[in-house]
């Protein structure tokens, strides 16, 4: 279902006979069985305790993180040949085309919440591969809050709401990143008019992460995945996206749908950035440093791919809500480097789809591959896949399997005898992209006095020593910029007559 054919229940040109759940028609779907015209309900009235009861589970967990969201399935097309760098199977061939699925995200909120909220927007690509799904699970920035993964649930709560009043809190929105300034170089993208695209449409998605990419004979580069919008970055300014939180706050979920279905597919152009384990060990950045990009003038972009989104869902809850995304979804070819939050992203995600979707989520249509074989894995809630039948449920030597070999890479990769470390502290490195990001708005006009803009008229609303630790964060990627951050925030702070902010 969803990739090819339509669900089979799902037929347009009859007119089914309605039924309980185990296929009993029913007379009328509106009638309760009644003790006479007046009288109480009969407990043999299936069809409306089936009803009832199913209603009662219809939700499920919303994700944690990234609960808003829409998607499309497309296809991926080879454009160059990478064949000196890769024989990841997908990317063999000029033409070679794979089938996809997407979905994009806001974060922070919850399900229900405005599009164009001011946030980090989930760009996530489930190839379904000859050799096995192959997800990206990328953001629309190529940096990210945090190095250390025991950070992300708290750094997570400062940006959802309070514990006690249950609201977005700005204080402890600021009190997290100005005392946790590795996050500067994020907070300078999400606080950039590309915190409010314009639509899913119109966004970058970038791995941030630095993947591995290895060939059969163990050798491998360390990469980074670029997809560019061919419909090129369009975003909203501050009002326009608080006015359309209120007026359509499903703006993006709307557009992405229309466009699709009136034939304007969007697509994106895949680029990846190499760098060899030798000029790893010399760069002047820790690669396994989420919060660092790969400068494009050292690094520069090699086009591989495009993908288009040429269809819609036909069901939202069954193929968006129920796609199950994880870095961990990895092919032959590809391998996780070492970087942290990547790491602990490989065991996050499919303990998450456990809890969200059941032990059984990848037979859930949608996140099935085009074949697994794995009778290893037997039983457990909602197996509906046939469980592998007869096939025995141990390494039989009465059914040989094919295990392919993988040849182990690794000679710049031995971590024996390296010593335990825990918090790697905050340096004046960490500013120096944060203010080459602010040099990039500054080449674009109004860029630098939007970002001013809507910082301040976020920060006015935290508590005055926040303000203050934040307006010293700003101050160490650029000092011009420190100063007007502090101006333009007080001037806020003085116009608005609102309830002193909370500690
Ligand atoms: P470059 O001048 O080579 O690249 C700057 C890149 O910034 C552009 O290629 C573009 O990437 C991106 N960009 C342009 N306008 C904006 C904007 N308004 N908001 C956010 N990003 C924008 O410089 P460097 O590679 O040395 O990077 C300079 C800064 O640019 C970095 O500090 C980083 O924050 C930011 N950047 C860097 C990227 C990278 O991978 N090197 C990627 C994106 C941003 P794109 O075409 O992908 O939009
Ligand atoms: C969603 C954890 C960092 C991109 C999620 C979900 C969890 C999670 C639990 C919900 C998944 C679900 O319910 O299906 C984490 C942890 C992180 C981290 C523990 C760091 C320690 C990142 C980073 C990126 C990212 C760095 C991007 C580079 C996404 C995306 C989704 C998501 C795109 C939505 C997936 C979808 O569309 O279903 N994350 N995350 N996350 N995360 Fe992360």
């Amino acid at each position: 279902m969803g990739k090819d054919d339509e669900p089979k229940t799902y037929r347009y040109n009859e007119t089914p006979t309605y039924t309980t759940s185990n296929g009993c028609p029913v007379m009328d779907p509106e009638a309760s069985l009644r003790v006479g015209a007046n009288g109480p309900l009969l407990l043999q009235d299936f069809h409306l305790i089936d009803l009832l009861a199913h209603f009662d589970r219809e939700r499920i967990p919303e994700r944690v993180v990234h609960a808003k969201g829409a998607g499309a399935y497309g296809e991926f097309e080879v454009t160059d040949d990478i064949s000196d760098i890769t024989t990841i199977d997908m990317l063999k061939g000029v033409g070679k085309k794979t089938k996809l699925i997407t979905r994009f995200s806001t974060v922070g909120g919850e399900k229900g919440s405005a599009d164009s909220a001011r946030d980090p927007r989930g760009f996530s690509v489930k190839f379904y591969t000859e050799e096995g799904n192959w997800d990206w699970v990328f953001n629309n920035t190529p940096v990210f809050f945090i190095r250390d993964p025991s950070k992300f649930p708290i750094f997570i709560h400062t940006q959802k709401r309070n514990p006690q009043t249950n609201l977005k809190d700005a204080t402890m929105f600021w009190d997290y990143l100005s005392t946790h300034q590795e996050s500067v170089h994020q907070v300078m993208h999400l606080f950039s008019d590309r915190g409010t695209p314009y639509s899913y449409r119109h966004m970058n998605g970038y791995s941030g992460h630095t993947y591995k990419w290895i060939k059969p004979d163990g050798t491998f580069n360390y990469v980074q995945i670029h997809c560019k919008t061919d419909q090129g970055n369009k975003t909203f300014t501050n009002e326009e996206a608080g006015k359309l939180a209120s007026d359509n706050p499903d703006w993006h979920t709307e557009d992405l749908f229309n466009a699709i279905e009136k034939g304007e597919y969007p697509s994106w152009t895949c680029y990846v950035q190499v760098l060899s384990p030798e000029q790893a060990e010399k760069f002047r950045w820790n690669i396994f440093d989420l919060t660092k990009v790969w400068p494009q003038s050292e690094v520069p972009l090699r086009r591989f791919g495009r993908f288009t989104l040429n269809k819609n869902p036909q069901n939202y809850f069954a193929e968006i809500e129920q796609a199950a995304f994880s870095p961990s979804h990895m092919v032959p070819g590809v391998e996780a480097s070492a970087d942290p939050v990547l790491q602990s992203r490989l065991f996050s995600y499919p303990d998450t789809h456990r809890h969200r979707l059941g032990v059984n989520y990848q037979q859930i249509p949608v996140n099935c591959p085009l074949r697994a074989f794995n009778p290893y894995q037997r039983d457990g809630s909602m197996t509906v896949n046939g469980n592998y039948g007869a096939n025995p449920n141990y390494p039989s030597s009465f059914r040989p399997l094919i295990f392919r070999p993988v040849k182990a890479s690794q000679e710049h990769e031995k971590w024996a005898g390296a010593a335990v470390a825990r918090q790697i502290p905050v340096t004046d490195e960490d500013f120096v992209q944060a203010n080459g990001l602010w040099q990039v708005l500054g080449r674009q006009s109004g860029q630098q006095d939007n970002f001013v803009n809507n910082v301040a008229g976020h920060l006015c609303n935290a508590h005055e020593r926040v303000r203050k630790q934040t307006y010293g964060m700003f101050t160490r990627v650029n000092k011009d910029l420190g100063a007007r951050i502090e101006k333009e925030t007080e001037a806020n702070v003085k116009k608005q007559s609102q309830v002193p902010a909370r500690l």
